[in-house]
C-alpha cells in the first residue's frame, strides 16, 4: 500500500509541475483526491482486509490525501498569485503621466463685462438690484413718462404677453421705478440694475431682440448733472483705461431732463480715428440724464426736496468694443469655437 501511495504521489508531483491554469488544478483535484480520484480509489476494497489492516490502510490513505491536498492547494495559490501579479502589471496606472484634459465651460465674456460694471459701482456704494423681465406696462412705460400712445414708445416696441398690459421689459429702467416706489420717497437710492431687456428688432450684427443693459439710478439731496458727469467719467476710466476722456452730448429721453448721450474717447486709436470709432475718435456707450420731475413725483419722491440722475449702458456694446467682437449674435449662438476664443479659464 505504501508503495502504491508513493507511486501516486510521485505522479502527482510530476503532474503538478506542469499545471499552469486554474482549470489544471480542478482537473488534478478530480484525478487524485476527488470522489473517484486515484487516492480515494485506494479505499475501494477495504472489505477484503482485516480490521487491523483496515485501520492501517485508512491511516496511510488519509495521510496521502492530506499530503496530496497540500501539494495541490500550494500550487493553486502559486497560480492565483501569478495571475494577479500579471493583471496588476498589465493594468498598472502610471501616475506620472499628464492627466487627460476634461473640457469645462466658463462664464461668458458678457458676464465678465457685467461683473466689471458691478465691481466698480459697488466700490462706489451702489447696490446691485434685480427685477422681473416680464413687466407691467405701468413700470416699463407709464411711470417713466411714456403714456399709452406716446410716439417714443415705437422705439421701444417689445413683446406683449397678455393684452397690452404685460410685456417683456424694453429696458431695465422699470426696476428703478420699482425701487423708488418701495422706498416711499423716504430714503436715498443708489442702485444699478443689470439685466436682460427685449425689443421688437430685426436681428443683425448690431441689433438683437434680446440684449443686456446696465442701468443705474441715484436719488438723493442736491444731485446735479455735474455729479452724473463725474460718476460716469470715473466709471469709464476704470472700465476702459485711465486715459479715457468722456463727452456728453445733449439728447432726449422721456424720463430724464436734461438728457445726454455718453461718449468716450476711442480706447483703440486714442482719438486719432480708426474703424472702431468710425474715424470720429469717439464711441457712444449709453444714455443718461437728470431724473425727470414727473418720474420722481410718480414714484413717490418730492421733486422739490429730492433729485437724481439715471444712466444706461449697453453691456453687449461695451463687450463688443472692448473685445473686438463684431456680431452681437455671437453672445447668444452656440458656436463653441467663438465661445472658446473668449475663454476666461486662464484668468481664474
Ligand atoms: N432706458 C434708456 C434706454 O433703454 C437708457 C437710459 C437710462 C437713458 C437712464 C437715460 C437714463 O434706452
Amino acid at each position: 500500500m505504501k508503495e502504491k501511495v508513493k507511486t501516486i504521489l510521485d505522479a502527482l508531483e510530476k503532474d503538478i509541475s506542469g499545471a499552469k491554469a486554474p482549470q489544471d488544478i480542478v482537473d488534478l483535484k478530480a484525478k487524485y483526491i476527488g470522489k473517484s480520484g486515484s487516492i480515494t480509489d485506494l479505499m475501494k476494497n477495504m472489505k477484503d482486509y482485516s480490521p487491523e489492516e483496515r485501520k492501517e490502510i485508512g491511516q496511510i490513505v488519509n495521510e496521502a490525501k492530506n499530503k496530496a491536498s497540500d501539494i495541490i492547494v500550494k500550487k493553486e495559490e502559486e497560480i492565483n498569485t501569478s495571475i494577479l501579479n500579471e493583471k496588476l502589471e498589465k493594468e498598472a496606472i502610471d501616475v506620472t503621466l499628464p492627466a487627460t484634459e476634461i473640457p469645462t465651460g466658463s462664464p461668458s465674456i458678457l458676464e465678465k463685462v457685467i461683473e466689471d460694471f458691478e465691481e466698480v459701482f459697488m466700490s462706489m456704494g451702489y447696490d446691485v438690484v434685480d427685477g422681473p423681465e416680464l413687466e407691467e406696462d405701468k413700470f416699463n412705460f407709464e411711470l417713466l413718462g411714456l403714456p399709452k400712445g406716446h410716439p417714443a414708445r415705437d422705439a421701444q416696441d417689445t413683446f406683449y404677453v397678455k393684452g397690452d398690459e404685460l410685456l417683456l421689459r424694453s429696458h431695465t429702467s422699470p426696476v428703478q421705478a420699482r425701487v423708488m416706489l418701495s422706498k416711499e420717497g423716504k430714503e436715498p437710492v443708489r442702485i444699478i440694475c443689470p439685466g436682460k431687456a427685449y425689443r421688437r428688432d430685426d436681428d443683425d450684427a448690431t441689433h438683437s431682440h434680446q440684449f443686456t443693459q446696465v442701468e443705474g439710478l441715484i436719488v438723493d439731496k442736491n444731485i446735479k448733472l455735474s455729479d452724473l458727469k463725474g460718476t460716469v467719467t470715473v466709471i469709464c476710466k476704470k472700465l476702459f483705461g485711465e486715459d479715457t476722456v468722456t463727452r456728453f452730448r445733449p439728447s432726449y429721453y422721456q424720463f430724464t431732463e436734461p438728457s445726454v448721450e455718453m461718449d468716450i474717447s476711442c480706447f483703440n486709436c486714442k482719438g486719432s480715428g480708426c474703424n472702431i470709432c468710425k474715424n470720429t475718435g469717439w464711441i457712444t456707450i449709453g444714455g443718461a440724464g437728470v431724473v425727470h420731475y414727473d418720474v420722481l413725483k410718480g414714484c413717490g419722491y418730492d421733486p422739490s426736496r429730492w433729485s437724481g440722475f439715471a444712466f444706461g449702458f449697453g453691456a453687449e456694446r461695451c463687450a463688443m468694443l472692448k473685445y473686438g467682437i463684431n456680431d452681437i449674435r455671437s453672445f447668444y449662438n452656440v458656436d463653441l469655437r467663438e465661445i472658446k476664443a473668449f475663454d476666461r479659464k486662464e484668468e481664474n
